[in-house]
């Protein structure tokens, strides 16, 4: 485990986040289609390799996290894989393991995040290739009567089942479990289900005994839903965020990566930067960034109309902005 603590270590060192480029492929050609590009394998492959040769991406970039096509892939040109030219950087490679979130028999509007079959030997065949971490995304929605505890409990013993097969396999688990923005429910509502998820995710990572020093957290932050008429500071989401994660997160986890969730990308580094900027000195935890469309959305913009050169410009300036956000300078 000792190698473990030191790439969770590594994973949330001080002004570094993760950048989340493990969109499946049906969510890439969604993204793709925003900017009216035909999403196939190849154009993925292209994309993706804009992003990962921007210059300079490891001075705020600890690791990447990739999809299985992608991390099959080489860098365009280049005749290494993606994991040996990040590795080649200094940059840490993780692998989406998790084969989505599919309808929870017998609750309706629920999700179960599926992808324990077979798990082990992929994880040995990752590992083989160069993959350091891994990442598993579960998702709570909330609405009239729901999230129920059933949800919540077989999702979180999903987590804690995967944390186990990483460690098993030598690969530092990302435990992600989403309460979704998608909603009208208030800030008061969100801060009460990511309460309740978060201490059942816990229990079922303790039961299971995973190391909490070599896994890292990926959590939403406590924000009102998409749709609600609430507009809180970044001040109290910042407070509000730190109190809940103080209640529930024990001080072993080395650090809680965020991630963006479907804030535009300014918020998303704004209240990272409220958080450090309140609790720098005052957490045992690191806070970072796991940010998929907050670090990539203006990048895919310029990449899709304008140059590689635009597009890599956009990714290194939000990546700079989030590193300046997760020490509270920005
Ligand atoms: O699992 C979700 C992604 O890794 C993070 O994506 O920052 O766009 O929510 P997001």
């Amino acid at each position: 485990m000792k190698n473990l603590k030191l790439i969770a270590k590594k994973m949330v060192s001080e002004g570094k986040g993760i950048l989340a480029a493990d969109e499946s492929t049906p969510t890439c050609t969604k993204r793709f289609e925003s900017v009216k590009v035909e999403s196939n394998a190849s154009s993925r492959n292209r994309y993706r390799s804009t992003l990962l040769t921007t210059k300079n991406l490891e001075q705020y970039i600890s690791g990447v996290i990739l999809f299985d096509e992608t991390f099959h892939q080489n860098i365009i040109g280049l005749t290494k894989t993606i994991p040996s030219y990040l590795k080649d950087k200094g940059v840490l490679t993780g692998i989406k393991v998790d084969t989505g979130a599919k309808p929870f028999a017998q609750h309706k509007n629920e999700k179960i995040t599926e992808g324990l079959d077979d798990l082990r030997e992929r994880l040995i065949t990752y590992k083989n290739k160069g993959a350091d971490f891994a990442k598993w995304r579960a998702v709570i929605t909330i609405d009239k009567e729901i999230p129920s505890e059933s949800c919540i409990y077989a999702n979180a013993h999903a987590l804690a089942r995967y944390a186990s097969l990483c460690q098993e396999n030598n690969i530092v688990p990302i435990v992600e479990p989403e309460v979704l923005m998608e909603g009208e429910h208030g800030i008061e509502q969100c801060y009460k289900v990511t309460s309740q998820t978060l201490k059942i995710v816990f229990e079922q990572l303790k039961l299971l005994k995973i190391d909490l020093e070599s896994m890292i957290l990926k959590p939403n932050m406590i924000l009102p839903g998409l749709h609600s008429t609430e507009n809180p500071s970044d001040k109290v989401i910042a407070e509000m965020t730190f109190t809940c994660l103080k209640d529930n997160v024990p001080e072993e986890v080395p650090g809680i990566a965020f991630l963006s969730g479907g804030q535009s990308s300014d918020l998303a580094a704004q209240r990272l930067n409220t958080l450090n900027r309140l609790y720098f000195n005052k957490k045992p935890w690191q806070l970072t960034f796991s940010y998929g469309r907050a670090l990539q959305q203006e990048a895919l913009i310029k990449w899709a109309n304008q140059s590689d050169e635009e597009s890599q410009n956009e990714l290194i300036n939000r990546a700079k902005m989030n590193h300046l956000a997760s020490i509270g300078k920005l």
